[in-house]
């Protein structure tokens, strides 16, 4: 039997270049080899706020996205978290067993209460932003997966759910499969083209740090050919010492499959000016087809059928799990 893999995106914004290397184009490869669970996770970006219809918008396009990057619904299980709810269910009861200081530690939550303290807008922080992680865990218990493919930035996220997962076996006898992550040895962190130390984010106010799937195509060459880099105009990987340009290597290296010693060396003696116009034009043609099956898949009946086979799909294992859960605690009633 085939091993089980899930893993999902927040619909809190159009996808990024760095979620398509970081996680895309992982599933698209594992698809083959394992039962692969793919969801659009619509709970996770309401924990910041969201307007209502551009939420619903958000949540179909990155269903169409999926598809459009190449995930095949006849061997994926392709979801919407909100459409299974015990999602939610299993988060409340891992809720109950997760300690304040573990949360207090993740660093995503440090970060993004920070920015909305910072940005104003909404000083008050939602509790749901500092319990995310319980729901992640959820998320990834339920389906008794063996592994997550992410980037790297949701390490700390999987750490916490293997250690939920045997916080629970422990205390109930073997419940959860205690997952691991699968983190890309290359593009697992893909950084801002404005700002090289940080990570490229579809949050990020500023539209320049990153490149949309659905950004059109002469502003995602623009936006490449304005990337931050050196002044000192030599070719080398040095992610400490020249974290722009290694960044654009990087991302030469992953969407061409080649070795990044190779490409610095047809490179070695060119100016950045030459590089950084043959990199637009390769992250054009990866992300042209896919813009191009975009539309249709986005207007179609097909995307409703894959969404309504897929929760249904999700919702039967994830319910089987639940009960076994409830039952362990001890919920609910016992019939006499
Ligand atoms: P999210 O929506 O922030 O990102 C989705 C996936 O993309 C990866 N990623 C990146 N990879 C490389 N470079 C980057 N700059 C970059 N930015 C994002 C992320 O690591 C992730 O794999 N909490 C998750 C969503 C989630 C989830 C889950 C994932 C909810 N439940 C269960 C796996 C399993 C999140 O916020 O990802």
């Amino acid at each position: 039997m085939k091993k089980r893999m899930i893993s999902g995106i927040q619909s809190s914004g159009t996808i990024t270049l760095g979620n398509y290397i970081g996680a895309i184009q992982n599933f698209i490869e594992l698809q083959n080899e394992y039962e692969l669970f793919v969801f659009i996770a619509d709970l996770h970006s309401i924990t910041v706020p969201q307007e209502r219809k551009t939420l619903q918008h958000n949540i179909r396009s990155l269903a169409a996205l999926y598809l459009a990057c190449g995930l095949d619904p006849e061997k994926v299980t392709i979801f919407i978290q909100s459409e299974v709810p015990q999602h939610t269910q299993l988060s409340w009861i891992l809720e109950c067993s997760t300690y304040m200081g573990e949360l207090e530690r993740m660093t995503q939550f440090k970060d993004k209460s920070r920015s909305q303290a910072d940005s104003n807008m909404n000083a008050s922080i939602g509790v749901g932003l500092f319990t995310y992680p319980a729901l992640m865990a959820a998320d990834i218990l339920l389906y008794d997966a063996t592994f997550v493919p992410v980037g790297e930035d949701q390490k700390q996220h999987l750490e916490l759910t293997r250690n939920l997962a045997q916080r629970f076996n422990n205390k109930h006898g073997d419940t959860f499969i205690v997952p691991e992550p699968i983190i890309p040895t290359a593009g697992a962190r893909i950084m801002s083209l404005t700002d090289p130390t940080r990570k490229m984010s579809k949050s990020d106010p500023n539209q320049k740090s990153f490149i949309s799937l659905l950004d059109p195509l002469p502003t995602i060459a623009k936006k490449i050919k304005s990337a931050v880099t050196d002044s000192d105009g030599v070719i080398a990987f040095d992610p400490e010492n020249k974290p722009g340009l290694s960044n654009l290597l990087t991302i030469y290296s992953v969407l061409t499959k080649r070795s990044i010693a190779d490409i610095v060396l047809e490179y070695t003696g060119c100016g950045y000016g030459k590089f950084k116009g043959d990199l637009a034009d390769i992250v054009v043609q990866t992300i042209e087809p896919i813009q191009q099956r975009y539309q249709t898949i986005y207007n179609s009946e097909l995307l409703d059928n894959v969404l309504d086979a897929g929760a249904q799909n999700a919702q039967r294992l994830a319910n089987r799990k639940l009960t076994k859960v409830q039952n362990k605690v001890g919920l609910g009633r016992k019939r006499k």
